[in-house]
């Protein structure tokens, strides 16, 4: 892995990942989880601050070490036990419906097989189980569209393989999920990639 890979772009997701905007959809919806909850993509661990006493644990898997030191360490503050897992997420070290919560939040773009990860978390989710997810992705508006598939591959290249144009309301539906609530819009920021999908869903 390059310098860049290894030593910038941890900094640049840390920073951008602390942003207000990024930190209120947190706290509208992180406080939801409950029970076992699995974080696909915990990054540097924004979101633990979130989680209130419903949580039982947190089990987070990532592949970048380079941002989940900096979640083992915000993970001390917790009340429950945090699990980190230095790996994809398109495959889950767990047994079938073993969690209650899935937490996804600024990493389905990332994720190269996304419907492989899908498939898991389906796999992973108790029949009662909640997704939450946040993510960024495709914009209605067709000229900021356009630029998204433009812009999209540098973006993959400087970004960590992140995908600015994936549809992601309709591709956590064709992965199985029934959305049971979403809610779109631009958050302060550049149209191609300040276009978010947050909301949460079931298993069908
Ligand atoms: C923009 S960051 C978001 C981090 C965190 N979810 C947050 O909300 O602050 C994208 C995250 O996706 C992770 N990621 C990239 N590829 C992944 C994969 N195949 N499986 C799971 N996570 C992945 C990255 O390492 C990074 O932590």
């Amino acid at each position: 892995m390059g310098l860049y890979a290894r030593l910038v772009l941890p900094r640049i997701i840390e920073t951008a990942c602390a942003q207000e905007p990024l930190k209120s959809l947190r706290a509208r919806y992180v406080p939801h989880a409950t029970g076992r909850v699995l974080e696909i993509g915990i990054g540097s661990g924004h979101n633990l601050e979130h989680y209130t006493e419903s949580v039982t644990s947190v089990t987070g898997i990532d592949p970048a070490p380079e941002l989940t030191v900096r979640a083992r360490e915000r993970a001390a503050k917790l009340h429950c036990p945090v699990y980190v897992i230095e790996q994809s997420g398109e495959s889950i070290p767990a047994e079938d419906a073993f969690f209650d919560t899935i937490v996804c939040t600024w990493t389905l773009c990332s994720i190269p097989n996304v419907y492989r990860a899908l498939d898991e978390m389906r796999r992973v989710l108790t029949p009662r189980g909640r997704l939450i997810f946040i993510e960024h992705g495709k914009a209605p508006d067709p000229s900021v569209a356009r630029w998204q598939a433009r812009i999209e591959p540098l973006w993959k290249k400087i970004g960590g393989g992140c995908h600015l144009s994936r549809p992601m309301g309709r591709l956590i539906e064709d992965a199985g999920f029934r959305i049971t609530e979403l809610d779109t819009g631009h958050v302060p920021g550049p149209k191609i990639a300040s276009y978010m999908y947050h909301g949460t869903a079931v298993r069908r």
